[in-house]
């Protein structure tokens, strides 16, 4: 996963509740790492929809596109019933077609590459008094797409399991026969499991998995349960990758319950920039940041989401200061 030649410059979403402050925690960590990046700040979100109506507007996008990849924090939902996803228009306006979530923890290792522009979050949908529709958009493009990202990732590593339900739903047929072709193109070993038996699974026997590959809604749903199983949430770091643009952002929202006290585990956020200093063919600076993270879990320095009493800070300068040390 890199971007070659690209320059580094980086939009910076912080955004709402926990966003900024878990960010905060990521900066400087990329600091310690010694990154050289540019950051451009955009507000989007809730605080920007307070003040001004909208949570983005078409100009941010442009703005968006001069950077190549954004470091998003999280973004609390306005209460508007016209209001349409910061995110999903992100998604789709800069084609990050690819969220790949990888889990990782002592004894767990396993990626989710969920496909991201179609599927049920297609866009097309109708709500009428008597009834409400939603189309589920599945095509080949799209589905060969995510299968060669998926496929490159899991030449690196075991196997991809094709996650679907083909059983019921037509359009997964599609999808499993395109990721199925192309994992026999890539001679990677394959096998794929029906939605709801992986869900199961999951639980039961989260090792039998390397690389999942699957449509959007199972993806987003499959993820939580996921990072549910490695720990919380706070621990999870994405990226949405296009052809062109990346953003990296920790897979939780803004947290209303614990914002503003200083107390949000930052290592989900961290770990998504680490993944963008991969990105950025840095591959050696990730690695290390990910070293230090396990460090800082290991010695049970952690925010009380994890069972420990440190604060978004302490965590992110205990990461910070032991990136000296391994550097
Ligand atoms: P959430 O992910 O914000 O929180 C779920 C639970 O996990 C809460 O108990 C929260 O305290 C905890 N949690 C989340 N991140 C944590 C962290 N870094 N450290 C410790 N604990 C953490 O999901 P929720 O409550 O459903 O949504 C809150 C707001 O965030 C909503 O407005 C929602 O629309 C938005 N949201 C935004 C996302 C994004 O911008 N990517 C993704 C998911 C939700
Ligand atoms: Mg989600």
């Amino acid at each position: 996963m890199s971007c070659r030649g690209a320059e580094k410059r980086v939009a910076l979403v912080k955004g709402d509740g926990v966003g900024p402050e878990v960010i905060d925690g990521a900066l400087v960590v990329l600091e310690a790492a010694g990154a050289e990046l540019e950051f451009v700040p955009v507000e989007l979100g809730y605080s920007r929809w307070k003040r001004t109506g909208k949570a983005m507007a078409e100009e941010d996008i442009d703005l968006i596109k001069d950077c190549h990849s954004v470091l998003f924090g999280a973004i609390t939902t306005p209460p508007d019933p016209n209001y349409k996803s910061v995110l999903l228009s992100l998604r789709k306006g800069l084609d990050l077609y690819a969220n790949i979530r990888p889990f990782r923890t002592r004894d767990l290792d396993f990626v989710i590459v969920r496909e991201n522009t179609e599927g049920m979050y297609s866009g097309v949908e109708k709500l009428d008094e008597e009834e409400a529709t939603t189309l589920r958009v599945i095509t080949l493009r799209g589905s060969l797409r995510i299968a060669e990202r998926a496929c490159a990732i899991a030449s690196k590593r075991q196997k991809l399991t094709i996650v679907h339900k083909s059983n019921v739903l037509k359009s997964d047929t599609l999808f499993l026969r395109i990721c199925g072709e192309t994992a026999r193109r890539w001679d990677v070993p394959f096998d794929d499991m029906l939605v709801d038996a992986a869900a199961y699974n999951l639980v039961i026997n989260p090792k039998r998995f390397d690389v999942i590959v699957t449509t959007n809604l199972f993806g987003d749903i499959l993820s939580d349960e996921a990072a549910g199983i490695i720990g919380g949430l706070g621990l999870c770091p994405s990226a949405n990758l296009g052809d062109k643009y990346a953003l990296f952002e920790p897979i939780h929202g803004s947290a209303p319950d614990i914002a503003g006290r200083g107390v949000a585990n930052p290592i989900g956020a961290i770990r998504s920039a680490a993944m963008m200093l991969e990105w950025f063919g840095e591959a050696g600076k990730a690695k290390i940041i990910e070293e230090a993270v396990e460090w800082a879990l290991a010695q049970g320095i952690t925010t009380p989401d994890l069972g420990g009493s440190c604060s978004t800070k302490d965590v992110a300068e205990a990461i910070s200061k032991r990136l000296a040390w391994l550097d």
